[in-house]
């Protein structure tokens, strides 16, 4: 039971898969995915065996962030279809037995919101409170030191007025004034309008950044070796974010979700570096009830050093707390390229690890073919906050899903030409892999039907177990799993359980397992003494 009283929820030892909606499927032929392509691609989501799906941004924008930067939070962006779609595709889904996030925004809206557009219209305007204003420092430059994503300064001037707003994204993007109580209304608001229609939970942006320091004050310099979770900026952001405020606007979202049936989840984007800090937005049991790992998700492709995320999380997180584990989204590269280089054995090896740890396992679109990112070519970049980073910035990770080998890779019909590029499609698509026993995707499957029957509904216990150098074995409530992080083939011994899944396609099945290939994992149960 957790602090209210509830029980695990359905996300307990749940898949959940994140459908960048641009990306997947596009039914009406104009280059873009939409809401009724993911309603063509439920049926193969439920063939695949995930429990739920996350949505990113559905709400109308103006694009800037590809839907981060949202102009009305009771809508359903244009290009993507209409509430009707929206309602009909909870409706689909459920039918099918999966539950739909949608993505949240409550850190900055849109500058195009028309609560920015009157709060521009001059310091007494009723929504001016809304967002984070100050006045030029002495030098008329900028409040402070704040950086935004990009590294460029955190303000910017607005003549009008003569004062500066705060935005930590895009300048497009301002910065909600979370100190304003008709903030936290108007979100109470928001939330309550999708649980009312039936959306199942919110993946919350920025989760760790609402409140800023009330005197603003200079962020402090990064600690070394913190690029990953810091930006551009070189600052960290002790200030500008991360202020302890946050964890009340939390509490008053946990309660309004669990005032629903079933209760409402909440899935946090805690971009923090360190795990106390990620533990932390579970409160005691009251506020968040998923938090994304960061630290685990930045952590290298060894044995040793996932191993050692998974036991500190593990330790850190409050008692009966749900763990996410994941490796892919849309702001960074695939694991299949960034912890795999394209290896297809270490891409399945990835897999078997996030489907077997204690938690919920978040997969994203194109995981389970291994689809790996596409470089894209300088004049067909789409983000705009990545647009001068080598080797196609997120736009890498957000190209359309490969359903088959045509050049559209089976996105979109009619021929149109996809939004993104879809780079190389042969192989690594759904068409080619299903059915092929060998494949990824049916590994995959195979994964989550295994998963779903030995841990849906339960946070399995996890207890590591001693392995040889470069070998990571675990005991996963009643399974065992050893995962190989070398190019050595290796013996297990003492290790001779019945084999229930291998990475390797060519292993035989049901049989004991005394050795491990290079990048080769196994999932097999202890054999049981047989009683009188
Ligand atoms: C995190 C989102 O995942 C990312 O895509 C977006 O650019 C920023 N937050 C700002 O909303």
């Amino acid at each position: 039971m957790d602090a209210l009283g509830t029980g695990p929820g359905w996300w307990h030892g749940a898949t959940v898969y994140q459908i960048y909606v641009r990306s997947w499927r596009d039914s009406d032929g104009d280059g873009y995915g939409d809401l009724r392509g993911v309603i063509a691609g439920l049926d193969y989501l439920a063939w695949l065996g995930v429990d739920g799906i996350w949505l990113s941004p559905t709400m109308p924008s103006p694009d800037d962030d590809w839907g981060y930067d949202v102009s009305d939070y009771l809508g359903v962006h244009p290009e993507l279809g209409t509430l009707a779609d929206l309602d009909l595709l909870v409706e689909e889904a459920g039918r099918r037995g999966l539950k739909v996030l949608l993505d949240l925004v409550p850190n900055h809206t849109s500058s195009a919101h028309p609560w920015f557009a009157d709060a521009r219209s001059g310091p007494g305007s009723a929504h001016r409170g809304y967002y984070v204003w100050a006045d030029p420092a002495a030098d008329g430059g900028p409040p402070n030191n704040w950086r935004d994503s990009t590294g460029a300064p955190a303000w910017t001037f607005d003549a009008a007025s003569g004062q500066y707003y705060l935005h930590n994204f895009l300048p497009s993007q301002p910065d909600l004034n979370w100190w304003h109580p008709a903030v936290h209304r108007e979100f109470g608001e928001i939330l309550r309008f999708w649980f009312d229609r039936g959306i199942a939970g919110f993946r919350i942006d920025v989760a760790h950044g609402l409140y800023k320091d009330a005197a603003l004050r200079d962020d402090p310099p990064a600690p070394a070796g913190h690029g990953l979770l810091t930006g551009r900026s070189g600052l960290a952001q002790v200030y500008s974010a991360n202020r302890p405020q946050s964890h009340a606007v939390f509490r008053d979202w946990r309660a309004i979700a669990e005032s629903y049936s079933p209760p409402r989840l909440l899935l946090g984007e805690t971009w923090v570096g360190d795990l106390d800090r990620m533990a932390a937005f579970h409160g005691h049991g009251d506020e968040l009830q998923l938090t994304f790992n960061f630290p685990f998700i930045f952590a290298d492709f060894t044995a040793a050093a996932l191993s050692g995320v998974v036991a500190r999380t593990l330790a850190v997180l409050p008692a009966g707390e749900c763990p996410v584990w994941t490796a892919s989204n849309h702001d960074i590269s695939r694991f299949p390229t960034r912890w795999c280089a394209g290896d297809e054995r270490k891409a399945r090896l990835a897999l078997l690890v996030l489907a077997t740890l204690p938690g919920t396992f978040v997969l994203y679109y194109g995981d389970e073919i291994a689809m790996t990112d596409v470089a894209v070519p300088a004049g067909q970049r789409r983000d705009a906050m990545t647009a001068d980073r080598p080797g196609g910035g997120r736009d890498a990770a957000r190209t359309p899903m490969h359903w088959d080998s045509s050049p559209s890779a089976g996105f979109t019909a009619g021929g149109a030409r996809p939004w993104l590029p879809s780079g190389e499609t042969r192989g690594r698509n759904v068409v080619a892999q299903r059915g092929d026993p060998r494949s990824t995707l049916e590994f995959c499957r195979d994964l989550l039907a295994l998963r779903r029957a030995e841990c849906g509904g339960t946070i399995t216990a996890y207890r590591e177990l001693p392995g040889a150098p470069g070998v990571w074995s675990y005991q996963a409530g009643d399974l065992l799993v050893a995962a190989n992080f070398s190019d050595e083939d290796v013996c297990l011994p003492g290790l001779a359980p019945g084999l229930l899944l291998s990475t390797n396609p060519g292993a035989a099945r049901p049989g004991p397992v005394t050795a491990l290939r290079p990048w080769e994992g196994v999932i097999a149960r202890p054999y049981r003494r047989r009683t009188a």
